[in-house]
């Protein structure tokens, strides 16, 4: 198990613990913490956060939503993601991919 220490935009920050073996995005919506959604396969990039802290496994998957830029500055795919740590993440404005 790890912890995950979540806020999203204006909200108070949540923690949460998490399974190494479930995705972000599923731990979070069994949370009832919903992120935006569509394609579910790291393609799209909307359920994008930013990782503060801690490390995510891909599993061999590459985030297509997310450029190399945006991947620099700790931008992360949960619907792909699979905590290896405590995490540390944050969502500002809802962004639409580039
Ligand atoms: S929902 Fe499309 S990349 Fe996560």
């Amino acid at each position: 198990m790890t912890e995950i220490t979540l806020q999203l935009d204006d909200t108070p920050i949540v923690t949460l613990s998490a399974h190494t073996e479930k995705s972000l995005f599923d731990t979070l919506t069994d949370a009832d913490i919903l992120l935006r959604k569509a394609c579910i396969n790291g393609a799209c990039g909307v359920c994008r956060c930013r990782l503060i802290s801690g490390t995510i496994d891909y599993r061999g998957r590459h985030p297509y939503g997310l450029n190399d830029g945006e991947q620099a500055d700790g931008w992360i795919l949960p619907c792909i993601a699979f905590p290896k740590t405590d995490l540390k993440l944050m969502r500002l404005k809802p962004q639409a991919p580039k």
